[in-house]
């Protein structure tokens, strides 16, 4: 097995499937100091644009710990709120806020009730047009496949609902972007270095500690540009394309309809 933070295609799957059950429960942390907390509004911004209807069926595929799914459920009571991940240990953490009193839920109740299902992107386990919406953050740049994931999720909408996926992308071509690339390839994993403790150590498949926080922003520098994945959209059939640009460039926020 290969231990490269950049793993070639046929072993990518297990790579980081492996890779986010060493980070899990570091996950969320490293998330907030990455973006400066800016995370915490993306995910609004694309549940917002995920136009759920009234009791609809929401899909957050490559959840995770869940944190677009809560939002729905937060904002959504009445949705049935699925997310879905092959990495167990993601799902784990997740599962486990589910029991955790927040103070974002308005008179301290429970968060609200999200399923977890355990299921690969690129084989998604439901049923042609079941959701109203499909959700997605940082999922698509660490698929094997984007076209069959884009596909599938289509399969998984109903016509006329929506897919919206939050993805960071290369840094533009700016003035900006040596300071940008140096903030990802360098600065991220000294953070990850620092607070993600005890993950991927010398002999398995992560390698050295850090090979997480390095793979991460390495895999942002070689995905596509915004417009790219844009095209990439319209292929699989989504109509109403669009994106929108934040954090100087390098997240996007794509919209299309089923
Ligand atoms: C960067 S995390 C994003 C988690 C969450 N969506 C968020 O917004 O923070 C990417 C997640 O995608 C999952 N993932 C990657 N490839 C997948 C696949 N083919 N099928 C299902 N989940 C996948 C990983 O296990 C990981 O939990």
């Amino acid at each position: 097995m290969n231990s490269s933070p950049s793993p070639p295609t046929a072993e990518k799957a297990a790579y980081v499937n492996q890779m986010f059950a060493g980070i899990a429960h570091r996950y969320d942390l490293l998330n907030r100091l990455m973006t400066g907390g800016q995370d915490v509004n993306w995910r609004r911004e694309v549940v917002a644009l995920c136009r759920l209807p009234a009791a609809g069926r929401l899909l957050d595929v490559g959840t995770g710990t869940g944190d677009i799914a809560y939002e729905a459920k937060r904002t959504h009571r009445d949705a049935e709120v699925i997310g879905c991940d092959f990495t167990f240990e993601m799902m784990e953490v997740g599962r486990r806020k589910r029991a955790v009193r927040s103070p974002r839920f308005p008179g301290g109740g429970r968060t609200g009730r999200v399923e977890f299902v355990q299921g690969d992107g690129l084989h998604l386990p439901f049923a042609d047009g079941y959701f109203d919406a499909v959700a997605s953050g940082f999922l698509l740049r660490n698929v094997t496949d984007v076209d069959t994931c884009l596909a599938e999720q289509r399969r998984v909408t109903r016509p006329g609902g929506r897919i919206v996926c939050l993805e960071t992308s290369p840094p533009p071509p700016t003035m900006l972007e040596p300071l940008l690339r140096f903030y990802m390839l360098r600065a991220i994993p000294v953070l990850g270095r620092l607070f993600s403790t005890g993950i991927g150590t010398e002999g398995n498949v992560l390698g050295p500690r850090d090979a997480a926080y390095r793979y991460l922003p390495q895999s942002t520098v070689a995905f596509l540009q915004p417009e790219e994945t844009a095209r990439q959209f319209e292929r699989a059939g989504f109509r109403h394309v669009s994106y929108v640009r934040k954090m100087m460039g390098t997240v996007a926020i794509h919209v299309g309809t089923a």
